[in-house]
């Protein structure tokens, strides 16, 4: 049988109406909005693209958006120069500098200077650390978060069961394997966490009872690479050329989907699985770091 397909964009769309509520409260009690500013360096299409999603989410739940657009040639300082203007605004709880940067730009340095209580991306050492130890008062990256509430509005269990995660990135494998190792609902899990120089994926990927994959390769997971009644979430967003579509691409995940399905028994679609959940855990630390900035000034 065909696996249980979840759908993050319905999903998401809950989470946002219940965010939405605690939007309206904080207005109330604060007399101002969480506010959110986005950062980014020069166009590209897919950053542009993403940075606009994050924008509309935040105005539909009632937030304060700020847009920032900076040339490709900007420099560290310049740059730097931006985000201590942000960090001391008190308009502003949240603050995301869309990834990546151009190269004479050193990455680290940007995440290293943004405030950690307003670092709703959890990119910062102190926010990664605080994530690693446990700390419920970390902002803790959205992709991640976006998977494991997934899991455990799904009631999927991951208590004592096999998690496999493909992919070692910063932004998701690395933060996706301490999450699912930590203690509490999400959790709790036996952890392999694989990457580009694992030899021998599919004797890993065939181990798992839940497989995440964020490797960024269209239809790296195929078939013969699952183990019946898995379940599949798929963070991967590939474009693959199209010319039937409009665009002259199609978004894919890094799963085989069709040939997947046949044997998972839950799997998330791409577009719409993790995607949208992503945007809704950004909105939700934003939120959780605006009540605590308005926490620490009282
Ligand atoms: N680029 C790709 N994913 C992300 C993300 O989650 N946050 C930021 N800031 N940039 C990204």
């Amino acid at each position: 049988m065909a696996a249980e397909i979840i759908s993050g964009t319905e999903m998401a769309r809950t989470i946002r109406e219940e965010l939405r509520i605690g939007v309206e409260e904080f207005k109330r009690s604060v007399g101002r909005p969480p506010g959110l500013a986005t950062v980014l360096v020069g166009s590209d299409p897919a950053s542009q693209a993403y940075v606009r999603m994050k924008k509309r989410a935040a105005v539909d739940l009632g937030m304060y958006s700020r847009q920032i657009e900076l040339d490709r040639e900007i420099t560290e300082d310049e740059l730097l120069g931006w985000i201590e203007g942000l960090n001391a605004d008190p308009d502003i709880h949240g603050i995301l500098v869309q990834l990546p940067l151009p190269p004479q730009i050193r990455k680290n340095r940007i995440l290293e200077a943004i405030h950690p209580a307003k670092d709703v991306d959890g990119f910062h050492p102190i926010n990664v650390g605080r994530m690693a130890v446990g700390d419920p008062a970390a902002l803790a990256p959205c992709t991640p978060l976006g998977v494991v509430e997934m899991l455990v509005r799904s009631g999927i269990q991951t208590r004592g069961r096999h998690a496999v995660v493909v992919g070692r990135s910063d932004i998701v494998g690395k933060p996706m394997g301490s999450m699912l190792l930590g203690t509490g609902p999400g959790g709790d899990a036996t952890v392999t966490v694989t990457h580009i120089l694992t030899q021998d994926l599919a004797s890993h990927t065939r181990m798992a009872d839940i497989l995440i994959v964020a490797a960024g390769h269209p239809s790296l997971i195929t078939a013969d690479m699952v183990k019946p009644g898995v379940v599949v979430i798929d963070v991967g967003v590939n474009r693959v050329a199209d010319s039937s579509r409009e665009k002259g691409y199609r978004l894919t995940g890094d799963v085989a989907f069709d040939e997947v399905r046949e044997v998972a028994s839950v799997i998330t679609p791409v577009p719409g699985g993790v995607g949208p959940m992503t945007i809704a855990m950004l909105m939700s630390n934003t939120l959780k770091a605006a009540r605590s900035l308005n926490r620490a000034m009282a």
